[in-house]
């Protein structure tokens, strides 16, 4: 008869759908996890308990509309899932001390990826590879390439402090909200083939960089500590142009040249600071507008800025060099119905060569070479709406 195979077919259906479904389920065992493998989509979130030992697998599971989370799970050495495709929310591993096998060769995509303190994790085995996330944070592994992450879409990415990343390559058409690169490997090449327009990027202790195609920075982009002798921007035409973005380059110790061809727009603040091998400051020839505070301190003795028309904050340069024959040609431009129209700072030989709103000290005999406007320090503190210096400010300490 029909119906004695009716019955317990529904109650394999019925058992099926209440494994496939919870808000959280915790995985004790390798028991828990196979049990997982009917279930084509996971509704909900699947959490590895911090007792779990040795490997953890979920073959089986296509989708999880929830999250993946692994926290402090100190005895897991794997984690494998060889048709999971897609998690709808976060894929979370955080403090698993052993961890050195990651086997995921059918995801593309995730809404946050965010792993953070994963020592012995090496090498990833995502075989298609993530394509699409809207957040991802890897911070504090041993990872030595990305290999199985190549976005073409991302909203925020932070890679930091995995000292043995050499290589960032992405195909990013663009990046919506932030990138910020930090302490990774210390030969690390960054390389954006593809990345066409970000809001903010900072980089720090990076190698090389390669941005041939960027054209436009919406907000704010920063330059510090890093390691290139010489960063290019072919493409670059504007930086914060809508809301007063600023452009920093700070204390790359060996960066000897910077160009900066097609640069028109720098809408809030354009700082070189610090950059103790840059001689010649002659990378920003098209540069036309800057909204906020120009301020170039350092060791420069050359400073050409042939196409410059509109500077609304503070000029600030100051150096070690003798700069007067620089000095002199900018101090004809400064005056409120003239090209600079904030404070104007101009000072060669200084052994402290200081930042806008510094006073120079005038070491020797700099007199002749400085032209300093007489205003008082606090006028140096000058502010043009809401850039100016807060610009500059804002660049060393916001995105920095
Ligand atoms: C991991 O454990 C540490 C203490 O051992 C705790 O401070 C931390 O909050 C835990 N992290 C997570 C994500 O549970
Ligand atoms: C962002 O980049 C992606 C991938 O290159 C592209 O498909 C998308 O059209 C871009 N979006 C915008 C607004 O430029
Ligand atoms: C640093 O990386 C570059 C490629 O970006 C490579 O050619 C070079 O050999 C590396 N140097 C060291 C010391 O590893
Ligand atoms: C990395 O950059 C930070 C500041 O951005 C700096 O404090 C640190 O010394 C740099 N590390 C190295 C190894 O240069
Ligand atoms: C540079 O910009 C121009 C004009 O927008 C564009 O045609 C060209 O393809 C860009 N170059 C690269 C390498 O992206
Ligand atoms: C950033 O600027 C680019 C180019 O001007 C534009 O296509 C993009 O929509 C802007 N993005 C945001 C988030 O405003
Ligand atoms: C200037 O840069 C050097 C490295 O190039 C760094 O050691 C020093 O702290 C920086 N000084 C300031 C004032 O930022
Ligand atoms: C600086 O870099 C640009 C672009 O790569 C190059 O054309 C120029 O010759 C370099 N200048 C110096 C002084 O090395
Ligand atoms: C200027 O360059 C000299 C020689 O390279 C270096 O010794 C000095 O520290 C630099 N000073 C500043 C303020 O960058
Ligand atoms: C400054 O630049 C001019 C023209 O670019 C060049 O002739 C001169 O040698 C440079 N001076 C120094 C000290 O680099
Ligand atoms: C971009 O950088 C600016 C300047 O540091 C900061 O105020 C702003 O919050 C940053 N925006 C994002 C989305 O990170």
């Amino acid at each position: 008869m029909a119906a004695r195979y009716i019955v317990p077919a529904l109650a394999v259906a019925g058992r099926a759908a209440a494994q496939c479904s919870a808000a959280t389920t915790t995985i004790q065992n390798g028991g828990d996890a196979s049990a997982l493998a009917s279930c084509q989509t996971f509704s909900g979130s699947i959490a590895i308990a911090t007792g779990f030992v040795d490997t953890v697998s979920l073959d089986g599971i296509q989708r999880i509309s929830g999250s993946l989370i692994a926290n402090n799970v100190t005895q897991i050495t794997q984690i494998s899932a060889s048709s999971l495709e897609q998690i709808d929310d976060s894929f979370m591993l955080n403090g698993l001390t052993i961890l050195t096998t990651l086997s995921f060769p059918r995801l593309t995509e995730v809404a946050t990826l965010d792993w953070e303190a994963l020592p012995a994790l090496q090498g990833l085995s995502f075989t298609t590879g993530v394509q699409k996330a809207s957040q991802v944070s890897i911070q504090n592994t041993q990872l030595n390439s990305l290999n199985g992450i190549n976005l073409q879409v991302v909203d925020t990415m932070t890679i930091a402090n995995n000292p043995y990343l050499n290589e960032i390559n992405m195909q990013l058409g663009n990046i919506s909200t932030s990138l910020v690169l930090e302490a990774n490997g210390r030969n690390v090449s960054a390389t954006f083939p593809n990345l066409e327009w970000a809001n903010n990027m900072t980089f720090r202790n990076v190698s090389t960089i390669s941005i041939p195609s960027l054209a436009s920075i919406n907000g704010s982009m920063g330059f510090i500590s890093n390691f290139f002798t010489s960063i290019v921007a072919p493409n670059l035409t504007s930086v914060g142009a809508m809301g007063g973005g600023s452009l920093s380059f700070v204390s790359n110790a060996d960066m000897t040249n910077l160009s900066f061809p097609e640069l028109t727009t720098v809408g809030g603040g354009l700082q070189v600071a610090n950059n103790t091998a840059l001689n010649t400051v002659n990378g920003f020839p098209s540069l036309k507008t800057v909204g906020g505070a120009l301020d170039f301190n350092g060791n420069f003795s050359n400073v050409s800025l042939p196409a410059l028309s509109d500077v609304r904050g503070a000029f600030n340069l100051q150096s070690t060099s003798d700069i007067s024959s620089a000095c002199s040609n900018f101090k004809g431009l400064s005056g409120s119905n003239n090209v600079i129209k904030g404070t104007f700072t101009c000072s060669g030989d200084q052994s402290h060569p200081g930042g806008a709103g510094t006073t120079p000290s005038g070491t020797s005999s700099s007199s002749s070479s400085s032209s300093s406007t007489s205003k008082s320090s606090a006028n140096g503190l000058y502010i043009s709406g809401t850039t100016g210096l807060l610009g500059v400010v804002a660049a060393i300490f916001g995105v920095l």
